[in-house]
């Protein structure tokens, strides 16, 4: 029998049932209690509201942790490459050998995108954001596979097809649109050279010559570090977008738009720009911490502060401590590095800071490694994409999996004018 919460208003008494995780989380279930109370409960922001009940990732704001499928994210990144850690998260258990190559080799077949699409990046402006470039070609898609539009309904096997396509032939799409604005032939994919690496062959390997396997193993930990994060904005998008259950590829085309925001995965680009700003400005970061603190000033420190973490994110750290060696291993120097690293010491000494439980998110050093990787600025958030789309098609799976599946459709409480009669044009 779950435990109830009471709740009394007017007179009437409801009963609520307490949902209990297994992380011995708490929750009210209110899917009743708008048909007993006439009355909804209101949250801008979702900051205290559940959307589902989910078994894939596990995050404690207040101690700093984060696992995926139960295994912790320090051991992942330490251990497993992205694409065990995409299987992770999609079947729930870590690979073996033979279920590995299997995913892996599924991948590899989507290893190229439609000639018509090609030629369509090529029409992009060559400035042109990828980010959305890459919401745009994924939106497109349907054009090249209608199956998709036709079949809304899809047994497990082609789920797993479909998120292995659209996480192959995201590199495709990336890659070709770089070499575009760089007016640079196109690089074929050699998935034989793994996910992470096979992408930096694609994007950035020139005369044949192959990225260094430090440099590939160093972007492997970031997808793996960008994997998931329970219902964060642009996993949310997925879930509310997908549960209309149009196909996968605009789903996922949802989920890019809403991490392209400047304080979602936007923000890692955001850093690196606020960094340079700062060099730029004689590298006084004091100042903009000043900046950061007045209420009137609209500049917030970027990489800075998270909606869950109430402590250090534990990917920041984990970064952190890869920008040194990364930074050594590739001979690096990089004086962005040093103005972040004293921005963060002035800021977690700070009481605005400290009061706020403001500290390091992912975004704030990802974008110096990313920058050591020889990966321009604007593409930052697309690594970002590229990390978390099997996150996302995780959640999309579960939440289509779900046996109380519905369409997400949040209620509101209006607060504009009562009823009134339409007034002709010549009286107004
Ligand atoms: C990601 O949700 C996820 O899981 C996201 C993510 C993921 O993996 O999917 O972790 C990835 O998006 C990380 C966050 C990246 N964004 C940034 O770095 C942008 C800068 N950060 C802020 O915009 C902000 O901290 C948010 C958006 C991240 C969180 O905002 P909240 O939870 O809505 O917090 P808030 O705006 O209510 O701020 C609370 C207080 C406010 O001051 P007061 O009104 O109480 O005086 O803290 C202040 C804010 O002004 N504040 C900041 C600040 N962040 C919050 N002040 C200065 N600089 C900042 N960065």
């Amino acid at each position: 029998m779950s435990e109830k919460v009471n709740l009394s208003y007017c007179g009437n008494e409801y009963q609520l049932p307490v949902i209990k995780g297994s992380e011995n989380e708490l929750g009210i279930d209110i899917s009743k209690f708008r048909a007993e109370s006439k009355m909804i409960t209101l949250d801008t922001g979702f900051g205290n509201t559940g959307s589902c009940q989910s078994s894939i990732t596990f995050l404690n704001g207040e101690e700093g942790i984060l696992r995926y499928r139960g295994y912790p994210i320090e051991q992942l990144s330490e251990s497993a490459s992205f694409e065990e850690v995409s299987f992770l998260l999609l079947k729930g258990e870590l690979p073996n050998k033979e279920e590995l190559q299997r995913f892996k080799k599924l991948i590899g077949e989507y290893n190229s995108i439609p000639e018509g699409l090609i030629e369509s990046i090529k029409t992009f402006p060559k400035d042109a954001h990828p980010m959305g470039v890459l919401s745009s070609c994924l939106s497109m898609m349907p054009a090249y596979y209608p199956e998709y539009i036709k079949k809304t309904d899809l047994c497990d096997e082609e789920m797993v097809q479909n998120i292995a396509q659209i996480m192959g032939q995201m590199k495709s799409i990336l890659s070709t649109f770089y070499r575009h604005s760089k007016g640079e032939a196109n690089v074929s994919s050699d998935s034989s050279l793994g996910f992470a690496a096979d992408f930096l062959h694609m994007l950035l390997s020139k005369d044949g010559k192959d990225v260094p396997e430090e440099v590939s193993k160093a972007f492997d930990t970031l997808l793996v570090l960008h994997a998931d994060h329970e219902q964060n904005c642009s996993a949310s998008a997925v879930r509310v977008v997908g549960s209309s259950k149009v196909n996968l590829f605009a789903t996922v085309s949802a989920g890019v738009n809403a991490l392209w925001g400047p304080i979602h995965g936007g923000a890692n680009q955001a850093v690196l720009e606020m960094l340079e700003a700062i060099q730029q400005d004689g590298g006084d970061y004091e100042k903009y911490i000043l900046k950061a603190k007045d209420k009137n000033d609209p500049f917030r420190l970027m990489g800075f502060g998270h909606r869950v973490y109430k402590k250090f994110d534990p990917r920041a750290r984990i970064i952190k401590k890869a920008c040194d060696t990364i930074l050594e291993k590739l001979g690096v120097e990089d004086p962005l590095l040093d103005i972040a690293k004293g921005l963060e010491k002035v800021a977690l000494e700070d009481p605005y800071f400290v009061d706020r439980q403001l500290y390091p998110n992912v975004d704030f050093y990802s974008g110096i490694i990313y920058r050591a990787l020889g990966i321009p600025t604007n593409m930052f958030t697309c690594m970002f994409a590229l990390g978390r789309a099997p996150g996302w098609m995780a959640q999309w799976q579960e939440m289509r999996r779900d046996p109380s599946f519905k369409i997400s459709r949040p209620r509101q409480i209006y607060t504009g004018r009562k009823a009134r009669n339409f007034v002709d044009i010549e009286s107004r």
